[in-house]
């Protein structure tokens, strides 16, 4: 058994034996994703059920992605492979609020720096980080597919587009 010590936001995976158990309700909609797609190619499910497992656990642990591996006959670094692709999913703990900068061309040049710098002062923090009491996350990810209302970030499902100074900081005061 190997452990990896988290250097930044991305790259944590602790290998463990254990697999993660689900209720039957969260098993029977596990079910449900398999059904979109032939039987062999359930492992096309892996994505849905990826967000099933961060919001069953929170994140992506190594318990969940074991229990995925055998749920679809994958190995366990298969599941990895994809999990770690995408900023979506989220690798360890993350905070209430999980602030997605986007940091790429089209938001970069409309004012991503200032956006960043603005958010991070705001609450204390570095991209990468959690604020004490559990609330805010920032982190810095590639594009999300807003460009033409750059610079925008992402709150779990939301989207801020055309983010100002002044806008961030309403977003900020209406977040609990
Ligand atoms: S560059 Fe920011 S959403 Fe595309």
């Amino acid at each position: 058994m190997a452990t990896a010590v988290p250097t930044d936001f991305t790259n944590q995976v602790v290998f463990t034996e254990e697999t993660a158990t689900f209720s039957p309700e969260v098993i029977e909609e596990m079910r449900s994703h398999l059904t979109k797609y032939p039987e062999e190619r359930k492992r096309s499910a892996l994505i849905p059920l990826l967000f099933v497992i961060q919001r069953e656990r929170g994140y992506i642990d190594n318990p969940g992605v074991n229990f995925l591996a055998d749920f679809l006959d994958l190995e366990v670094t298969d599941v990895w492979e994809t999990a770690t692709f995408y900023s979506m999913f989220n690798l360890r703990p993350v905070g209430r609020h999980h602030l997605q900068i986007c940091k790429t061309l089209s938001c970069k040049i409309m004012g991503e720096p200032e956006i960043t710098e603005h958010v991070c002062n705001r609450l204390g923090i570095h991209p990468g980080e959690t604020t004490a009491d559990g609330k805010f996350t920032v982190s810095l990810v590639e594009c999300l597919g807003s460009c033409g209302t750059a610079p925008m970030m992402q709150n779990g499902f939301d989207y801020y587009e055309d983010l100002t100074v002044e806008k961030v900081d309403k977003i900020l005061d209406s977040l609990k």
